[in-house]
């Protein structure tokens, strides 16, 4: 008798046998393209991101020819990141709100001229003159001086994104981590006659490092303090179970883990308690780490869908990624 008899390199022997045999499949529908769209950038003027190799911020109309190109290539959803005049910034987040932001015209003119899904991200940071997702208070008892009123926030990012579904968006994307923020976007949503416009909570956020080159990318480092008092700890998995429960109950249609490639057993564990539709933020710091060995000849372009196909094994249907670009040419 033959030894062994079960052979496990059978289902390996050449690339007919292993592509039948593929037990995860990356598609160029589960790319979530982000986009940093800049407010002073005159057209023409595409400006590169330091911490992210390959990276750029763009002028709206920049902005919009790229994602055409996307497109072309076969994306099919892209999530808009606003980047305002430095002057417009105050303590609340106004051009956050404003109909005439660099979001909701970036917005608008990509409802008009693609067919892509308008995702927008939710949120007061990029905005704020303090640099936080909320809006701040004084107490000398607090860790920097300063605290994040949740219930005082609500309200502003409600308006954020009504501001996005007035401009087209077709799912607004709250990164902010207030309580109840799922419920009072919805609400007012439903109220202004937003029924179908489509809430994807940033449901588990971790206070990760690898936020950091996105920060410099769209301006948005807090003047002082850190997120620590609202994001996650990055120890934590039952807490995580918690919050994404409430985003069930609050009405989100989507739920997120972000980030994605140290939080892989998040992501598993969300998917096997869950059944929405389950998205992963592969954030910019697993962007730089990867492109910047790339760059250097550590490793090849092949370690980038490796670590896609990573997250979607982990459990993930959608994968927001700066890489969209490139596995879009490798699909
Ligand atoms: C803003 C926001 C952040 C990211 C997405 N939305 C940064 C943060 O929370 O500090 C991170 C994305 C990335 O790192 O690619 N709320
Ligand atoms: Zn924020």
């Amino acid at each position: 008798m033959n030894f062994p008899i079960t052979r496990m390199r059978r289902y390996r022997k050449n690339s007919k046998i292993r592509d039948i045999v593929r037990e995860t499949k990356l598609n160029k529908e589960d790319l979530i393209y982000p986009i940093f769209v800049k407010e002073d950038l005159k057209d023409g003027e595409k400006e590169s991101i330091s911490t992210m190799p390959g990276e750029y911020r763009y002028s709206l109309n920049d902005s919009v020819d790229y994602a055409k190109e996307l497109e072309s290539k076969g994306l099919k959803s892209i999530i808009v990141f606003g980047i305002p005049s430095e002057d417009k910034k105050d303590e609340i987040g106004s051009p956050a709100f404003a109909s005439t932001g660099i979001v909701q015209k970036t917005v608008r003119k990509l409802k008009t001229e693609t067919n892509l899904v308008i995702i927008t991200d939710v949120c007061l940071c990029q905005y704020t003159s303090h640099g936080h997702c909320g809006i701040i208070r004084e107490n000398d008892d607090s860790e920097f001086g300063f605290e994040i009123l949740n219930d005082e926030s609500l309200e502003y990012l409600a308006k954020v994104a009504l501001s996005h579904a007035e401009a087209g968006a077709d799912i607004v994307a709250p990164s902010d981590m207030m309580d109840g923020r799922i419920q009072a976007i919805r609400k007012l949503l439903d109220e202004k006659g937003y029924i179908d416009t489509m809430v994807m909570s940033y449901s588990v956020k971790f206070a990760s490092s690898f936020y950091a080159p996105f920060r410099e990318a769209a301006c948005s480092t807090p003047s002082a303090g850190n997120r620590k008092s609202y994001q996650m700890d990055p120890a934590n998995v039952l807490e995580a179970i918690r919050e994404a429960e409430l985003d069930v109950i609050e009405g989100s249609d989507f739920l997120m883990v972000k980030p994605a490639l140290p939080y892989l057993d998040i992501i598993k564990t969300i998917r096997e308690e869950f059944d929405l539709p389950l998205v992963s933020y592969n954030v910019s710091g697993e962007y730089s780490m990867i492109m910047s060995a790339i760059e250097n000849g550590y490793l090849t372009e092949d370690s980038i869908i490796e670590a896609l196909l990573s997250i979607k094994r982990a459990g993930a249907d959608l994968i927001i990624t700066n890489f969209a670009p490139y596995a879009l040419d490798y699909l």
